[in-house]
């Protein structure tokens, strides 16, 4: 190419996630047989979403309306339903207006990054979900800037991180925050949530809060929405269907544009991602013209209910499972459907192993833990020695060992088989040297 055409930001958009599927279809291809714990499609792991959930979105295939194109920014009669859902919890008012339509949340993370200004940084958490930490970091050609996520304090943000940094670099323009977070499963209170809206309304910038897992919240942490408690600070709350319904092929989620008339320049930010969508000419129609129907059902509470209960149950089973495992440290999760499962410093080196039966599956392991990070190696021998796919904390740009895994598997056997294996592997790797 005469020129350059590599945007400078294309080294950051990794997702490990999905690039350790590689490797295991790799070893799919050896004969290994392979559990994937390191995605959170409920789907993808056995779950069916109710009959009556499935009942609607059939009876809107035989609605000729559900076919066509829709407004860009959504079906107005969905953006009046969510408009009053919010205006009914108190707090921030909005108008239909204010309610805009993604294909999935990926999309709207995409689009929010991608149109702020360049030098406009987010500080986002770490441990970080992916999607906002490569977004973020691509938008600006640099590395993402964090604060820190205390693995000593429940996974709760570090309040005073959050302070100095936003104070001490001025190109700070926003904060995000993942509430209940991916991948720690933490769930931040009222009191600390105010907090940071309170810094980010001292410091004139923004706040966008990722509250996809916001109907997914147990063991009596709170039920919070932006709206709720960001006061007067114009905030991007971010919300779908994909982990709710859950409905993740559906590619349909929303941003509530809350208070952008507080402030000229986020308003005019706020239109340009209007501006941005028109340009796509249509978005989901038949998965938004299902949210009024199923989010305004009087099932959908009871349906909500029954999966919180569900994964408060498995968090328990996850956390007797490493009962007395002293080289890991877990906080369990109050949301969300992961568990972060972080070593103790010290607990990994460079020449721990568990055995491999299939002699190619080894050679191919031992190839790819060359010079990778102590958290990533465990993560390779695991899945050489049992199948089982998971993420290394490492890979949520974060310096800390350790790794995710879900409670999605909706075989109570197999959940079963997965949590007494990964304790046993954590048990056999680390005394292996
Ligand atoms: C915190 C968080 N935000 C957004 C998404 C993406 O959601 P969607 O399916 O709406 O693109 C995920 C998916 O795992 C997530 O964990």
């Amino acid at each position: 190419m005469r020129r350059n055409i590599v945007h400078v930001g294309a080294a950051s958009l990794i997702y490990e996630i999905r690039e350790i599927v590689a490797v295991a279809k790799q070893l799919r291809a050896l004969g290994m047989d392979i559990t994937w714990e390191n995605i959170g499609d409920p789907v993808e792991k056995g779950e069916v979403p109710p009959d009556w959930i499935r009942g609607i979105v059939r009876g809107l295939v035989d609605n000729p309306k559900s076919w066509g194109y829709c407004d860009t920014a959504g079906v107005p009669e969905t953006r009046t339903f969510l408009a009053e859902q919010v205006n009914r919890r108190g707090g921030v008012t909005v108008t239909p207006e204010d309610i805009l339509f993604f294909n999935g949340l990926g999309d709207a993370v995409a689009k929010v990054y991608g149109f702020l200004r360049r030098e406009a940084r987010i500080l986002g958490p770490s441990p970080a979900y992916s999607t906002h930490s490569s977004a973020e970091a691509a938008h600006s050609g640099y590395n993402h800037v964090t604060y820190n996520l205390d693995p000593h304090n429940n996974w709760m943000p570090d309040v005073d991180d959050i302070r100095n940094k936003v104070k001490y670099n001025d190109s700070i323009a926003g904060i995000l925050l993942i509430t209940p977070d991916n991948p720690t499963g933490a769930v931040y209170p009222r009191a600390l949530l105010e907090e940071i809206a309170e810094i980010a309304r001292q410091n004139r910038i923004f706040l966008i809060t990722d509250e996809i897992y916001s109907h997914i919240v147990y063991n009596g942490s709170p039920h919070l929405h932006a709206s709720e408690w960001a006061g007067d600070v114009p905030t991007l709350a971010m919300r779908g269907i994909s982990k709710e319904y859950p409905w993740p092929g559906s590619r349909c989620g929303w941003v509530e544009v809350l208070n952008h008339k507080n402030n000229e320049i986020f308003d005019d930010y706020a239109k340009s991602l209007l501006a941005a969508k028109r340009l796509e000419v249509s978005s989901t129609t038949l998965p938004q013209m299902s949210i009024p129907l199923v989010m305004g059902d009087t099932r959908y509470p009871a349906h909500l209910a029954g999966r919180e209960a569900m994964f408060a149950k498995r968090v328990k089973e996850a956390v007797a499972a490493f009962d007395g495992c002293d080289s890991v440290l877990i906080n369990p999760p109050g949301g969300a459907f992961y568990l972060t499962v972080m070593f103790q410093p010290g607990a990994l080196n460079e020449k721990q192993t568990l055995p491999i039966e299939n002699p190619q599956v080894r050679e191919r392991i031992e190839q790819l833990v060359k010079g990778v990070a102590p958290d990533k190696r465990f993560v390779y021998y695991l899945m050489g020695a049992t199948g089982i796919v998971i993420v290394p904390l490492t890979g949520f740009h974060c310096s800390l060992e350790g790794f995710r895994t879900t409670l999605l598997e909706t075989n109570d056997e197999k959940r079963a088989w997965i949590f007494k294996t990964l304790r046993e592997s954590i048990d056999a790797y680390v005394a292996s040297a």
